[in-house]
């Protein structure tokens, strides 16, 4: 795992690499009924390692080209031009996006910025950070009620690749207005940066009528693939994210996720595990990091293995209805709220736990009052000690009820490691893809939901040849109405 190494500044990377355990899924660890034997690893060795020229070639190609965005300097640059411009006057930072177009910009600022980052306003490195993905009117309308007298020093960062996106378009169109009234439309372009298409859809459009500063979201890049660009690194960097950081890990990893040797591959190995137990009735994947900084990440991952591996049809168009279920859950939180069931209810998932080294922060616990002697086990300990000594006894756990579960651990919490992991991730659902047959890539059952939206809001014209949004709007009604026999 440890061959392909970069320097940075001097430093061997090779020691700050997050690394995959997999001890844990193996049949002398778990036993023979849930683990997989040394036999069934070098079959998935064999099944998997042709599809590593496959993959290699793939991500810097076609509509699924995000492996080319850690090298590209040019985003890089970009990004910090507009940083420059906005960042001086900016004390908010508003990010109106969904999906691709938000979660990734809420794992970086969750993993690298401290939790109170926003409360901070002596020490935090840049404005306070805002991302809304979502049409709450009550979230979204108490939010605007806080930012209306701030507005002279908020930026809105509006992301979309289409434009076209409802819950995006409504918020874009509030904030807008609320600009518009405020400062004129001519002001709009101090105030706006909108990353979407490089030359097409509403967004850009929206954009070049009103001149304002913009950033691509890249040619063939699908939005859960696109956080190492600018939809996710200007967030970032206007919130004093190491970006360059970010993206030299993403390229660290690259390395490693096109080693031809499998067992040395940590993306060909991880796919290849969650693949053998989804065809041995392990079809949900729990990841589950102790750390609360990673939390983001895992609801980043939530979405990408959701979109791209859930599918209907194979690549040869049979009907597969492939794809495990995504779950997220956080050490030691949910030992208090899933670690019943993940231990005693169905043996049907298999486990990642994310652990981290250093935490980057002592927190010693005291001694406890005299009368609670039981507790001196605790006294003088690292709180950190005590995270990483649950993540421990929860996988020891998880083994004793013959559960497999994996480990990511990361040496710390830092954008060269985030950057490794979110790059692990995207080429580990693309392969993953490949193993199913399936195109990793489109998410076309997002759909119909998107059209019903439109239908259901009042939009004219035709919604597919010889079928009206007003029609397919009555059809909705008709068996989403209320039915008096059905009602309690
Ligand atoms: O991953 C994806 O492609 C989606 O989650 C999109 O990012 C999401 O639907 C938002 O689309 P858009 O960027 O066009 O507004």
């Amino acid at each position: 795992m440890r061959d392909n190494q970069e320097k940075v500044k001097g430093i061997q990377m090779a020691d700050k690499q997050i690394q995959l355990n997999y001890k844990n899924v193996m049949a002398d660890v778990i036993g023979p009924e849930h683990g997989i034997s040394k036999q069934q690893l070098d079959r998935l060795a064999k099944q998997t390692a042709p599809l590593i020229p496959r993959i290699r070639d793939e991500i810097v190609s076609g509509n699924s080209r995000y492996g080319l965005l850690p090298a590209n300097a040019q985003i890089a640059k970009n990004v910090k031009k507009l940083v420059k411009k906005f960042k001086p006057k900016c004390e908010n930072l508003v990010v109106l996006g969904i999906g691709g177009s938000a979660l990734g910009n809420i794992a970086l600022q969750t993993a690298l910025n401290t939790y109170t980052y926003n409360l901070d306003d002596k020490k935090r490195k840049g404005p306070r950070l805002f991302v809304f993905d979502n049409v709450d009117p009550a979230q979204f309308g108490s939010f605007l009620d806080y930012v209306t007298p701030r507005l002279r020093h908020t930026v809105f960062n509006v992301i979309s690749k289409s434009g076209q996106t409802a819950e995006t378009a409504s918020q874009f169109m509030v904030v807008q207005k609320m600009l518009e009234t405020r400062f004129g439309r001519e002001k709009l372009k101090d105030r706006i940066v909108a990353t979407t298409d490089s030359q097409k859809g509403t967004l850009r459009k929206i954009a070049t009528v009103a001149g304002l500063s913009t950033l691509e979201v890249p040619e063939g890049v699908g939005g859960r693939f696109s956080v190492l660009s600018a939809v996710g690194l200007f967030s970032a960097a206007m919130c004093g994210i190491n970006i360059d950081q970010l993206l030299a890990g993403a390229r660290d990893m690259h390395t490693r996720v096109v080693n031809p040797d499998f067992s040395k591959n940590p993306a060909a190995v991880n796919a290849a595990i969650q693949y053998h137990y989804y065809n041995h009735g392990k079809m949900i994947s729990v990841m589950m990091p102790y750390s609360y900084a990673l939390y983001g990440l895992a609801d980043w991952f939530r979405q990408l293995w959701a979109e791209s591996l859930g599918k209907k049809f194979a690549l040869d168009g049979s009907e597969v209805f492939a794809g495990a279920t995504p779950v997220k859950a956080l050490g030691t939180t949910d030992q208090h709220s899933q670690v019943q069931l993940y231990r005693e209810g169905p043996n049907d998932k298999v486990f990642t736990l994310i652990e981290v080294q250093n935490h980057g922060k002592k927190l010693k616990i005291p001694a406890p009052p005299k009368s609670a002697p039981e507790l001196n086990y605790l006294a003088k300990k690292d709180m950190g000690e005590l995270l990483n000594a649950e993540k421990k006894a929860t996988e020891y756990a998880l083994c004793a009820s013959k559960r497999p579960c994996m480990t990511i651990l990361f040496p710390k919490v830092d954008a060269y490691a985030v950057g490794q992991f979110i790059f692990l991730y995207e080429a580990t659902t693309s392969f993953a893809g490949a193993l199913l047959g399936i195109n990793t890539y489109d998410q076309p059952a997002v759909e119909l939901g998107k059209q019903a939206t439109f239908a259901l809001m009042g939009k004219s014209g035709d919604y597919k040849q010889g079928e009206s949004y007003a029609d397919f709007a009555k059809e909705i009604r008709s068996r989403t109405e209320f039915d008096e026999e059905y009602i309690i």
